[in-house]
This record gives C-alpha cells, structure tokens and sequence, in this order.
C-alpha cells in the first residue's frame, strides 16, 4: 500500500492523518495532537468549525518538529461568512491561530452553505480558493463532502482543480460514495477519508462484522500477528486509494494504523466481499447533503 499519495501541486499528501474533529471537537487538541506527531504521525487535519485550531497549532508547536516535516489542512467555515469578508480574510486568522505561515491544504469543509444560496456563489467560493493558492496561504486547496453534483458545479471554470476531496468512507455508504470516488479519480483528486472506523465504531453489529472477521483472522494467520477489524477496514480504505484521516486518544491506536503496510494487502476477492456484505446496510454517520 502506498504510503503517501500526489496531489496534483506535485507535492505528498501522507496517507494517515489525525483528525482534531469530532472526538476533539471545541476540545483542547493539543496533547493528543503532540501525541501523534511524537507517535511519527506528520499530517494533521483541522478546521475552523473544530473551534480549537489554536490548540492544534500548540500541539504542533510543542512538538518541535520542523514544520517542513508536517502537513497541515484547514477548511473553512463557510457557515460564519459574513457579507464583505473574503475567504482569505478566514484563512489568515487560522493561519494566526494555528501559528503558521501556510497550510499545506486548505479545504472547503462544505458546499452547502453556498449552494443554498447559488451555484453561483460556490463558484465565487472556489475562485476566492484560487486565490489563496495564488498568494502562497495554501500549497493546496480542495473541497470535502462534495458529491458529483457540487464537483460538476465548480470543475467547468476551475482554473485549479481541487487537490482532494475529503468525505465519509466506509462499506456502509460505498454504493453512493463510488460514483463521487470514480469522478474524483478520473479528475486527480485526491480522495481523503473521514469516519472510516463507522462500521466498527458507530454501526457495530451491522452484517459487515463476520466478513471482517473471516478476513481479520486471514490476514493475523498470514502475518503472523494480531490483526485488528479496524486494520481490516482500513486496508480496504487504502484498497480505495484513499487517504485515511482518523483520530484516537491511545497510542497504541495509533502504532495500528502505522503498522498497516507491513500487514498484506486484502485480495480483491476480499475487496469484494467487502463490498457485498457493506451493501446490505446503508448508513451514514455525516454530513446528509452527501449520502440519503
Ligand atoms: N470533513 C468532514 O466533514 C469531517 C467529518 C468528520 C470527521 N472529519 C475528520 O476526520 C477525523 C476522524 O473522524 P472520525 O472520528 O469519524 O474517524 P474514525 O476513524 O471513524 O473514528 C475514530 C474514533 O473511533 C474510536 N475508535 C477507534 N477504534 C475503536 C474501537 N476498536 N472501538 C471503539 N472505538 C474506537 C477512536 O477512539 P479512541 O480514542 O478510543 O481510539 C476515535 O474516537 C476527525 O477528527 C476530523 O478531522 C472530517
């Protein structure tokens, strides 16, 4: 499995990225943020809705890792724009916040508050996105949670086409997330995935559990060591081509995810199965704009 993914600037989007939403969410990330990065984590993914971007930029801070040797996302809060304030004039207060000079990914965290508006208006969004990428504030921008019909809103006058598309992915809600997987490849757009653990986490129990685990005991017998489900279903997000962006208070978690390539790679049968028994159940944990 790959380690680390190109985006279309050139540059490396590692393929495991800590998350400081939803368990962190308006919580203090900062020592579970120094956590991953002394853990050898070195992407970390905030927003300005997570309302503590200040704490991941001391996490990052007290880190003392060269900032080179990270890869910082912010998104925007397209929420709280107020008439007459710019995109850029929201990325740098993040980027006051965070403590940094740029971030190596800034994302649209969601299409709607613009669309809800005009089609119009996201395509302002990503043109003031544009903008930004211009003046050296993101080394890349993107989008998150956008399906086909946000991409096909702004891709006919993009003058830069999104990095990545950060969305939920999972078995659960692959039958609608593909076709938005299939474009965003066929585009080269990154796929990031987000909640990627809901099968185990927030849906246990669901019919995807004895496929898993028949795979989990395959792949423990194969390498010679435990294999956990959640190693499981993030081998089948890599199978995906996506980037995977999880959070975890324990460290042991995290040594999980890092131990990830040197477990074998699921067979395309297993891909399969996944596939199969995921499709039995339909269920989201996210944003309802992308899936029923
Ligand atoms: N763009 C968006 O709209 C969007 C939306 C949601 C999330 N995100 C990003 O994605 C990040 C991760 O999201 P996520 O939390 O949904 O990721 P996830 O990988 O699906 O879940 C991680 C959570 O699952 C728990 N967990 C892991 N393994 C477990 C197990 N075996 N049993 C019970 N709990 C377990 C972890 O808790 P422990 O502390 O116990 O390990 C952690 O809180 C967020 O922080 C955010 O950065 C983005």
């Amino acid at each position: 499995m790959p380690t680390t993914f190109t985006l279309n600037t050139g540059t490396q989007i590692p393929w495991l990225g800590f998350g400081t939403g939803t368990a962190l969410y308006s919580k203090d990330a900062s020592q579970l943020v120094r956590q991953a990065i002394d853990a050898g984590v070195n992407h970390l993914d905030g927003a300005q809705m997570y309302n503590n971007e200040e704490t991941l930029g001391t996490g990052i801070k007290q880190s003392g890792k060269p900032r080179a040797e990270l890869f910082i996302t912010t998104k925007l809060n397209g929420k709280v724009l107020q008439p007459g304030q710019t995109i850029k004039d929201t990325l740098q207060v993040s980027l006051q916040k965070l403590g940094l000079e740029y971030v190596d990914l800034f994302l649209i965290h969601d299409p709607t508050p613009a669309t809800k508006q005009s089609n119009e208006t996201l395509i302002d969004w990503w043109k003031q996105m544009e903008g930004v990428y211009a003046d050296g504030l993101a080394k890349a921008i993107g989008v998150s949670n956008f399906k086909v019909s946000d991409l096909e809103i702004i891709l006919p006058g993009a003058k830069v086409i999104p990095a990545a598309n950060q969305i939920e992915l999972h078995p659960y809600v692959w039958q609608e997330a593909e076709p938005i997987v299939r474009l965003c490849h066929e585009k080269g757009i990154v796929v990031e995935s987000y909640g990627g653990l809901s099968p185990i986490v927030r849906v246990p129990g669901g019919p995807l559990d004895p496929t898993l685990e028949t795979i989990r005991q395959r792949l423990a017998k194969d390498h010679g060591q435990p294999v956990s489900a959640g190693q499981v279903l993030t081998k089948w997000l890599s199978a995906k081509k996506a980037v995977v962006v999880t959070t975890t208070s324990k460290v042991e978690r995290i040594k999980e995810f890092q131990d990830l390539p040197k477990i074998p790679d699921l067979t395309l049968e297993e891909v399969k199965q996944i596939e199969e028994s995921g499709a039995e159940l339909h269920k989201r944990s996210y944003m309802g704009h992308v899936f029923q």
